[in-house]
């Protein structure tokens, strides 16, 4: 390799791991909000709707297939433009009430822009497929500039997940057709998926409003003046003026 081939290879291979470092960066910054997000519901809101979280970089051998099968030009800039997947963060929460309350938690953050939105669950594929598919972008702030990067969001159930995870292991690498007997069992399958998680959001919604019916109820207060209140499930005994004192609201 002449001196010049081997600098001209260098710059590339500089500016292709600085291409995909801006994805990872992408993905280190949405992680972190999801983190802040997750402890904030466990210590405010006594409630987490996230179950877990999958982060992942599209290798290259991936983009550079993607981008064949679209017929797009092979150059860095046309792969920031049309590959919008190579940052994927799939987010599996418990009840499907929970999916569309991230994800309009995530929309209202003021340096997300949403790019597009599947609703996959109001309208599945025709195999059975749900799930909420948002395309964001991120800003990322480097040294010498701040890029907007795609960031592909996939937010299902964990019964949504066990169905999709299962499937893609089943096709996994079968390229021939699938006989339609096979494919109307797969489609049942997500029917009863789709039924359990149902299922599942109505008793969590009837238990919910037993809970609020409960806390309705007043906090007992005892005759030493102290007062027994409930903060993540754990009992505490406080004075009686505590809460009045230190938690003024103001008018
Ligand atoms: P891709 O080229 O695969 O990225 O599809 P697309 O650009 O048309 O986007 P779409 O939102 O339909 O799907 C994106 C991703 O959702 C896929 O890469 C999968 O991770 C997931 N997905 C979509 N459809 C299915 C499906 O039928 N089964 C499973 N298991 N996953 C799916
Ligand atoms: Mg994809």
């Amino acid at each position: 390799m002449s001196f010049k081939q081997n600098k001209d290879f260098k710059q590339i291979k500089t500016e292709l791991i600085r291409f995909m470092m801006m994805y990872k960066f992408a993905l280190d910054e949405f992680n972190t909000k999801i983190d802040i997000l997750k402890q904030e519901f466990c210590y405010i809101h006594d409630y987490n709707p996230i179950e877990h979280v999958k982060s992942r970089l599209k290798t290259p051998e991936s983009i550079m297939k993607k981008l064949r099968r679209k017929g797009c030009e092979i150059s860095l800039p046309s792969i920031r433009e049309n590959i919008q997947d190579i940052a994927g963060v799939r987010i599996t929460c418990s009840f499907i009430s929970d999916i569309y309350e991230l994800s309009e938690m995530l929309q209202a953050q003021k340096d997300i822009k949403l790019v597009k939105c599947k609703d996959y669950i109001k309208s599945p594929k025709p195999n059975g497929y749900k799930s909420l598919h948002l395309i964001l972008k991120v800003p990322v702030f480097i040294s010498d500039r701040n890029e907007e990067t795609y960031v592909e969001v996939q937010i299902r159930t964990i019964a949504m997940d066990f169905w999709a995870s299962l499937e893609h292991k089943i096709y996994y690498k079968y390229d021939k057709g699938i006989p339609e007997r096979l494919k109307g069992e797969l489609k049942e399958a997500a029917d009863s998926v789709a039924e359990l998680d149902r299922k599942m959001e109505g008793i969590h919604k009837e238990i919910n409003q037993l809970k609020q019916t409960d806390q309705l109820e007043p906090e007992i207060d005892f005759d030493d003046g102290t007062q027994e209140i409930f903060i993540n499930n754990q009992r505490f005994y406080l004075p009686y003026d505590f809460l009045t004192e230190n938690f003024k609201t103001e008018k």
